[in-house]
């Protein structure tokens, strides 16, 4: 496993997380960089859950103040973890409609590009969605699928994971839109979804299942779902059987180099 080199934020007696005026800096740069960028790039949905959001854009908001925002339109709340969590705490918590946040900013000189989830893309990428039903119930089935699962079946449901939560497309009257995490808190990657370089399939859940992809390289291949509908209509009982169908089939042949 990859080592990180940040440090997690710990917070104070009072559950208060503190963060530098440098810190501060980091996510106002980010925050006044990306909210331009989404405009024809993100969907409606998640532009309107970001307004609902409100960051303030000059500190880094505490994690009950985006459980307060986010409770006010479901029931998820946000919970501060460390850098890295294993896949056991992880599906637990989304199981409890909790969602982990890695407290820790970039540094200035990876603001374009990390590897691993910082605040920013927890919280700007991640929660404003938590207050969309349909999202948040597919979300939750998500949590509740990973719960007692296999390792295997774990890794199979890190790809749906990826495909959609991190780096999904949805389809608009005017053409694709971003609604993954990992897109809408980037400001390279989005424009790369949404250019012609990539491969853009439509959702199909067993294929997802079934394709590999790289954490260190702007995704080739997309897969855009119609409408949230697609993601909330998905069971448990349709995931788990999906993951059943895809072991037996196999893996797709990777889109890129193997390292
Ligand atoms: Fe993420």
């Amino acid at each position: 496993m990859k080592m990180t080199t940040y440090l997690a934020k710990t917070p104070d007696e009072f559950g208060k997380i503190h963060y530098t005026g440098l810190e501060c800096k980091v996510w106002q740069t980010l925050i006044e960089r990306q909210t331009p960028a989404l405009k024809n790039a993100a969907c409606d949905s998640y532009i309107d859950a970001l307004e609902k959001m409100s960051f303030p854009s000059d500190r880094i908001p505490q994690c009950d103040e985006v459980s307060k925002k986010i409770q006010q339109s479901s029931d998820w709340s946000v919970t501060p973890v460390s850098t890295l969590i294993g896949f056991d705490r992880f599906f637990n918590l989304l199981a409890n409609k909790q969602f982990p946040v890695a407290s820790f900013i970039r540094r200035t000189e990876e603001l374009d590009y990390l590897q691993e989830p910082d605040i920013f893309h927890e919280v700007f990428g991640h929660t404003p969605l938590l207050t969309d039903s349909q999202f948040a119930h597919f979300t939750h089935t998500y949590g509740l699928a990973g719960v007692g699962a296999t390792n295997e079946e774990r890794v199979m449901l890190a790809r749906l994971y990826w495909f959609t939560v991190e780096f999904g497309l949805i389809k608009t009257a005017n053409g694709n839109r971003a609604y993954g995490a990992g897109l809408v808190s980037s400001i390279g990657e989005l424009q790369h979804a949404l250019s012609d370089k990539p491969i853009v399939k439509k959702f199909d859940l067993l294929e997802v299942l079934r394709t590999p992809y790289r954490i260190d390289i702007y995704q080739p291949i997309y897969f855009v779902i119609e409408s949230f509908d697609q993601l909330f209509d998905l069971t448990l009982s349709e995931v788990k059987l999906a993951i059943k169908s895809a072991q037996e089939m196999g893996m797709e042949e990777p889109l890129f180099a193997m390292n």
